[in-house]
């Protein structure tokens, strides 16, 4: 992956590499972590269709926005509004900057989450069978002060390490090896979770839809998850974008991101879900769910300790690749637009976000009673984040590629789409009307 330095912009090599590297920024905490839990508070398969149909529709239409205004102007996205029309333009590139900090800090701590479990799954946790053990043991991680603080500087200073070298080969050939052998192990694991006595319970959940329960919540935060998990609405996409040779289709490239990142989460729905039911334990639980549904699933499957350490390696893998392309946002502004040496952007910008993560950390523990109408320090980060942050990120670049700047990211000869997309009227309409106005009022009605 190249660097982003103004004079040596670098490019993705292949047409592969660079779909691995954004499914990398894509797969992530939200597909295995997130959306289990999403999908288990927000009635199962509703949820599912829901987020399915937000995907297709105006995620992959955002999506291409998002690569034609990265590689139309090459530019980090504060440069890339700047470019391409500048004015008042320029604040949703600054907002996406905002975005990435916003994220990553709270990304971070559960990317220190699955560090630890790499660590104590490898190291004996797995050394009960009682299901019920791991809720506690995952409460008592959460909630202590300083534990979980140290791996979430772990996981960032990992983060800073490659963000401050530059994305380079190492990434993309790391991606390459590690990204399907993650797949295989998904697919492992989903067929020891679906052959457990009681799965049908969590399979039912998942594909039978229960249309009376359906209510605004479940449909903002469908959308508001397709943004996260798509990695859209903050200009990670557009970065990318920007490193992309001219001659990759960018609606083939946007059509395979958006696939490979569904496929994923939907597998992590069959892997989570039916344990769930078949432990027991409630699907409504929230962020613990997968870190404790999980270790009781490989407790139970021979060589549990070895498949259950490499799962949550790979989970840190999925998650440093996603946290990467947060980080890379952030510092691509940094060094472009201020001229701040890459180094320093990097390990200065980890720094900062490393401590707004620190109460994010701490409201799972000591400061969980400091709320916000009802809600923690980190969900009202991650509130903030997915369902209005995101969402308005998208409108704003809906409306920009629709209204402001069609013709150029459509002009193939300045890094654009090109005149052979066939689909180029319905995504015009779908970026002028359909997704600003979905969106608009999803949001409002949430308020
Ligand atoms: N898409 C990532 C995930 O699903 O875990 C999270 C993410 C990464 C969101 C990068 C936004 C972003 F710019």
């Amino acid at each position: 992956m190249a660097g982003a330095e103004g004079k040596s912009r670098g490019q993705f090599t292949t047409r592969l590499g660079f779909i691995l590297a954004a499914a990398g920024s894509a797969i992530g905490l939200g597909n295995i972590w997130k959306f289990p839990y999403l999908a288990g508070e927000n009635g199962g398969a509703v949820f599912l269709i829901l987020y399915l149909g937000f995907i297709f529709t105006i995620g992959i239409s955002v999506m291409l926005a998002e690569l034609a205004i990265g590689r139309a102007s090459k530019k980090n996205p504060v440069g890339a509004f700047a470019h391409l029309k500048g004015g008042k333009w320029v604040a949703v590139g600054f907002m996406s900057v905002l975005t990435g900090f916003v994220i990553l800090s709270f990304y971070s701590v559960v990317g220190g989450w699955t560090i630890a479990y790499a660590v104590k799954t490898a190291t004996g946790l797995l050394s009960t069978t009682d299901a019920k053990a791991f809720g506690s043991t995952f409460g008592n991680f959460v909630s202590d002060p300083m534990e979980p603080l140290f791996y979430h500087g772990v996981f960032m200073a990992l983060t800073v390490a490659v963000v401050a070298k530059g994305v380079d080969n190492g990434i993309e050939k790391t991606c390459r090896v590690l990204m399907p052998v993650l797949f295989v192990l998904l697919v492992v694991l989903c067929i020891r979770s679906l052959t457990l006595p009681g799965a049908a319970k969590g399979v039912a959940f998942f594909l039978e839809p229960d249309f009376s329960k359906i209510n605004a919540g479940m449909v903002i935060a469908a959308l508001g998850h397709a943004f996260f998990s798509l990695s859209l609405g903050m200009g990670a996409m557009m970065t990318y974008g920007s490193y992309l040779p001219r001659q990759t289709s960018l609606p083939g490239a946007a059509l395979w991101v958006t696939s490979l990142d569904t496929l994923i989460a939907v597998m992590a729905g069959f892997l989570v879900l039916p344990a769930v039911f078949a432990f027991g334990f409630d699907p409504g639980a929230g962020p613990g769910l997968t870190f404790i549904t999980l270790p009781a699933v490989f407790s139970k499957i021979p060589f549990g300790a070895f498949f259950g350490t490499l799962f949550f390696v790979l989970l840190v893998v999925a998650a440093l690749t996603s946290a990467i392309s947060l980080l890379e946002v952030v510092v691509a502004y940094l060094v472009d637009e201020k001229h701040i040496a890459r180094r320093p952007a990097a390990i200065g910008a980890g720094a900062v976000i490393f401590a707004l993560g620190i109460p994010s950390s701490l409201s799972f523990g000591i400061w969980s009673d400091v709320t916000f109408l009802g809600k923690g320090f980190f969900d009202i980060m991650d509130y903030l984040a997915s369902n209005v942050l995101l969402p308005t990120g998208g409108i704003l670049i809906s409306l920009f590629v629709g209204w402001v700047v069609f013709a150029k990211v459509m002009d193939g000869d300045q890094g654009g789409i090109g005149q052979g997309f066939r689909w180029a009227k319905v995504w015009r309409i779908v970026c002028q009307y359909v997704a600003p106005a979905a969106i608009a009022w999803i949001l409002i009605s949430g308020f």
